[in-house]
């Protein structure tokens, strides 16, 4: 189900390659495909993090180290590293600790409890339902990947950041799904047209450049009837108004299922740093 970013055409697998015959050569990394339609911007701009990534999970030996350094080029230009920005709690999945004793902390263990309860997790987890082949958008340290795995027969686990589709399909790996992983640009999805049931988009649209080319790409990826459910901490997507997001997915003719709001995400970061979000939810049809 995977094609070229560049045409959409079919993909051939090589060793540490993938290659479009029309368009060329894409990486192939610890088998990830990095499926964007720049792989030789992208490993120029991600070498460090690229090979660090794969030195993590024991991917890196002399022949992978040197089809990344042939993708990167000589040229010395500006260095990025990937935005993983999970919690060491969201990393491994242990509880967060409580917070420290004092007046915050009874309101604080409350809204934990809610958000536990009631938060953005507990409504996608609720949406997840069995789906034939799936992909999530955005995987981060993978904590929806495991329960996504769990339910459907076969899962994508994406991002634009290697190392995390390297967690999160380590982390699906331990449930019943056929998991694979794959770096891509959520607004150019490189899918073969209507293969999808479940598109999973947790916190990831309001980061994006163009939220509606997503949109416009996820609705061409899904079968007729399958869902998008999208999470986001800025519904407004900088542009000032809570409905952008559901007019946006409007305008690329989903029909919406439902729409929660106000639910709440805490990113603990230690028992004195609590990051607090109130989120969106969508659940979007593909006609
Ligand atoms: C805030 S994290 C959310 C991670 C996880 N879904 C969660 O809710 O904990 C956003 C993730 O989106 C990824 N991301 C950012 N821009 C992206 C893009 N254009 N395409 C694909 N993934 C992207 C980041 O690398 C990061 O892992
Ligand atoms: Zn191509």
């Amino acid at each position: 189900m995977l094609r070229c970013p560049r045409c959409g055409g079919a993909l051939e697998a090589a060793r540490f390659l993938v290659r479009c015959h029309a368009c060329g050569p894409y990486p192939l990394l610890g088998d990830v495909p990095v499926l964007v339609t720049d792989p030789f911007g992208y490993c120029a701009k991600y070498r460090d993090s690229i090979l660090a990534a794969m030195a993590e999970h024991g991917v890196a030996d002399r022949e992978a180290v040197a089809a990344v350094e042939a993708f990167a080029g000589d040229e010395r230009g500006t260095r990025e590293s990937f935005g993983d920005d999970w919690t060491k709690y969201e990393a491994t999945g242990d509880d967060a600790p409580a917070p420290v004793k004092g007046p915050g902390a009874p309101p604080l263990t409350k809204l934990m409890q809610v958000a536990r309860a009631d938060g953005p997790a507990q409504w996608l987890d609720g949406k997840i339902r069995k789906a034939t082949l799936a992909l999530e958008i955005g995987c981060g340290a993978g904590a929806r990947s495991e329960v996504l795995a769990a339910r459907v027969e076969r899962l994508l686990v994406s991002d634009l950041s290697l190392r995390a589709v390297f967690r999160a399909r380590a982390r699906a790996s331990r449930q019943s799904a056929e998991v694979m992983g794959v770096v891509l640009d959520a607004e150019v999805l490189p899918l073969k047209r209507r293969c999808l049931d479940l598109l999973c988009a947790e916190h990831v649209v309001d980061l994006l450049d163009e939220p509606a080319a997503f949109l416009e790409q996820a609705r061409g990826a899904l079968a007729k009837g399958g869902r998008l459910l999208v999470t986001t901490p800025d519904p407004s997507l900088g542009a000032g108004f809570d409905d952008t997001l559901e007019r946006l997915a409007t305008e690329a003719k989903f029909t919406v299922v439902e729409r929660r709001d106000g639910l709440p995400w805490l990113r603990v970061n230690s028992s004195r740093f609590v990051e607090v979000y109130l989120v969106q939810a969508l659940e979007l049809k593909a006609g």
